[in-house]
């Protein structure tokens, strides 16, 4: 609805440069309004003749409730020790007065929905009332969280709390990373995490609470864990189930579990003054950068709390935030900018908490993690662009791409409340009332409704659940969708005919990846190659961060990128030449910065790749390497990705083989000036153009070996070269 017209058709000199710059984020040039772009370079000295107009709109209803803060006591400050502050700290939370009543409410109750809004204290407290109560001598006390990010801080904070070292008495499980020990009694990890478990223990006989956090995100692995959690509450009656949400509307989760009560803790709010824009903006970067300068420059003490879609933004904003304020010099107080994204290493998550120095001021650039799984005191201001990054699935195409889009008016009230915690705050909207009111949705709609289901059906099925259509789903994804996926998995031989989970499907689910990522890894024994294919798919899973491009150097990481393509490979095959060079300089960190490559991501893809190793041994997958021969990589990959193939048209774009679409080769790929006949590609994302991501050669053929049950003759025989024209319907079928 918000995309420009015709973005997509317009030849535009700058849009590889732009691309390159997407590239990390999958950034869609999705705007509100059609204002010409303005000027990337703009000079940053007249940030306030040329500011962003707001109008006063509204004031949010807000409440004070027990709105008194707590007051410091002097005498006290000297002697406590940082443990008893947290202590005192802890008294403070709304959640506190309520902490009896809430055990004893559990006690009686086998479910029960918990609401209260964001920085109350469920996610830190809740499980330390349960330690406290005793519930940890019958089992673990697991909390499971959407993000990864927040799963690790919120461990962190509670360890701290309970002045105990994160991983013994409180750690965290996500993905790729067990933080955990024989000692964990309460447990935070992500709910794809706990998901995983049902696996190994399908009644979750470790734990004795259970706590579905941020249930109103109702991310895809939520609402798959409220069917499962429901169902196994039936026979484990001794199993408690707690559903926690930010957002009042609970009464949806009452009902779907059999009516359970819901405990509501009342908010400390203060007002919160709405402004609006006059007009759209058409730069939303742009405009949140000058509207922080503009809060820095003309309101009173307290941060600011910026929302972005991702890790991009974030660091462009970071980075154009320093300039401008580094120009200004001493006119103006310090600004601390913060960032917080999922990637984010774990020793800088840390900064985010730190109180602001007197006379300074705190800028956080957030994703969508800081609407509700973070709490950061102090934020008095809030920036909302109005935009986040979200999963969209076309059930008709099987295509799945990563878009930035409008937020929900939801969204944008629990960002705005997020300034009026701690006082009176202040939402700046980059967008006009008449955008809030008339162009974004009530709600978001829920993952399960608008995403690949392929994983999750393959972990049911591994769990025993046969009867999918049957299946309690909260809201049940779009029949298309699920028919998709079975055959999805079907074409990866997953699944056998009746739909029961063939062997290769039973060693798919052992490998947290997406099925066709793991079906590559299943295959790569048939082509003896494991080795390689691990070492490829741990890159993959790595994301877009593996190359450095700085700006000033463009040309230089241009050649250093290009040596790991010698011969044309293909993407897949120069990520394998960045790990195993790496791996032959003794994983040298000097070594990346020649190369132009990000040491992080790479440590991170060596982390992933040992785990993957041994998870082959698992399913009992001999490492083999077979380097003379790429060929038999390829064959792998092709095995797990032979859905993702296109054939180069004469106009140089290409057409996806199955389901007909216009697609092209990314500028950041190695093969983007080759264009081979035939490719296959890694993933879609659309941006300027539907543009294919991490791209490999094929010979077509391969196809037809591969996945004859997929591909016919007709499907890959090339135009030229057929010996008959075939009339309209002759084709097969
Ligand atoms: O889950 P909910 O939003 O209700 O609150 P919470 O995450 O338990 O946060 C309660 C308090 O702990 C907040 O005031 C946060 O400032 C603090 N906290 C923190 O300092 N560091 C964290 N990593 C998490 C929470
Ligand atoms: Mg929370």
């Amino acid at each position: 609805r918000y995309r420009d017209p015709g973005a997509g058709d317009k030849m535009d000199p700058f849009a590889e440069q732009e691309e390159w710059e997407n590239y990390q984020s999958g950034k869609a040039n999705l705007k509100f309004g059609s204002k010409d772009k303005k000027q990337a370079s703009a000079d940053y000295q007249y940030v306030f003749e040329d500011g962003v107009d707001f109008i006063k709109e509204s004031i949010m209803d807000g409440v004070n409730y027990n709105a008194e803060m707590p007051s410091e006591n002097p005498d006290d400050s000297i002697a406590k020790t940082a443990f008893h502050k947290l202590q005192e700290e802890r008294k403070t939370l709304p959640i506190y007065p309520y902490r009896e009543q809430l055990l004893q409410a559990v006690q009686t109750h086998q479910v029960i929905v918990i609401v209260g809004e964001t920085g109350s204290g469920k996610t830190t407290q809740i499980p330390q009332y349960l330690h406290e109560a005793g519930y940890t001598k019958r089992g673990q006390v697991g909390c499971t969280q959407p993000r990864r990010v927040a799963a690790m801080s919120v461990a962190a904070r509670v360890s701290q709390e309970m002045g105990v070292k994160l991983g013994h008495e409180v750690g965290y499980s996500i993905r790729f990373e067990d933080c955990t020990s024989e000692k964990t009694i309460m447990k935070y990890m992500t709910d794809g995490m706990l998901l995983r478990e049902f696996l190994s223990e399908p009644d979750l006989a470790s734990y004795s609470v259970i706590m579905v956090d941020e249930a109103h995100e109702r991310t895809l692995s939520t609402d798959i864990l409220f069917g499962l959690v429901k169902d196994i509450s039936c026979f484990r009656k001794d199993l408690k189930l707690l559903i926690s949400s930010a957002t009042l509307d609970a009464l949806k989760f009452s009902d779907y579990f059999d009516s359970a009560p819901i405990f509501t803790i009342p908010g400390r709010r203060y007002p919160v003054e709405i402004h609006y824009t006059t007009a759209p903006e058409a730069d939303y970067i742009d405009a949140a950068i000058v509207t922080v300068l503009q809060i820095h420059v003309t309101q009173p003490p307290g941060d600011i709390l910026v929302f972005l879609t991702g890790q991009e933004e974030i660091e462009t904003v970071d980075e154009i935030l320093k300039h401008r304020t580094r120009g200004l010099g001493t006119k103006i107080a310090e600004l601390i900018i913060c960032p917080i994204y999922a990637n984010l290493p774990t020793e800088l998550q840390a900064k985010i908490f730190e109180p602001t120095p007197e006379g300074a001021r705190k800028v956080v650039l957030a994703t969508n993690i800081a609407e509700t799984s973070l709490t950061i005191d102090g934020i008095k201001y809030v920036v909302d662009p109005g935009f986040c990054k979200i999963k969209s699935f076309n059930p008709r195409t099987g295509m799945e791409s990563l878009l930035v889009n409008p937020i929900s008016r939801a969204s944008a009230m629990q960002r705005a409340g997020r300034s009026g915690r701690t006082g009176p705050g202040k939402c700046f909207r980059l967008y006009t009332a008449y955008n809030f009111q008339n162009d974004l949705d009530e709600n978001t709609v829920p993952e399960i409704q608008r995403t690949n289901l392929a994983n999750v059906v393959l972990t049911l099925k591994s769990l025993g659940i046969n009867d999918l259509v049957n299946f309690d789903f909260m809201d049940p994804p779009p029949s298309e969708a699920l028919l998709k996926a079975l055959e999805q998995l079907y074409a990866l031989n997953a699944l056998n005919s009746r739909g029961e989970l063939t062997k290769t499907g039973r060693r798919m689910a052992e490998f947290p990846l997406d099925p066709m990522l793991s079906k590559m890894i299943v295959a790569s024994e048939k082509y003896k190659c494991s080795e390689e294919v691990i070492s490829i798919a741990s890159m993959l899973s790595v994301g877009n961060s593996i190359f450095y491009r700085p700006k000033d150097k463009q040309v230089h990481a241009d050649n250093a990128r290009m040596n790991f393509h010698t011969g044309n490979v293909g993407d897949h095959i120069a990520l394998l030449n960045v790990y195993n060079s790496w791996k032959e300089t003794n994983y040298s960190t000097q070594w990346c910065y020649e190369n132009y490559i990000q040491v992080r991501s790479m440590k991170r893809g060596r982390d992933i790749r040992d785990q993957l190793e041994g998870l082959l041994e698992r399913v009992e997958i001999e490492p083999t390497s077979n380097l003379s021969d790429l060929d038999a990589v390829k064959k792998a990959i092709t095995s797990g990705f032979f859905h993702h193939s296109a054939k180069l048209q004469k106009t140089g774009a290409y057409k996806t083989v199955k389901n007909p679409q216009t697609v092209y080769i990314h500028p950041s790929s190695g093969l983007a000036e080759v264009l081979p006949r035939w490719v296959i590609y890694h993933e879609l994302v659309l941006t300027t153009k539907e543009y294919m991501r991490q791209v490999t050669e094929l010979k077509p053929e391969w196809l037809i070996e591969i996945a004859p049950h997929f591909y016919q003759l007709k499907d890959v025989e090339d135009a030229a070269t057929k010996k008959l024209p075939r009339g309209k319907g002759m084709a097969a079928d």
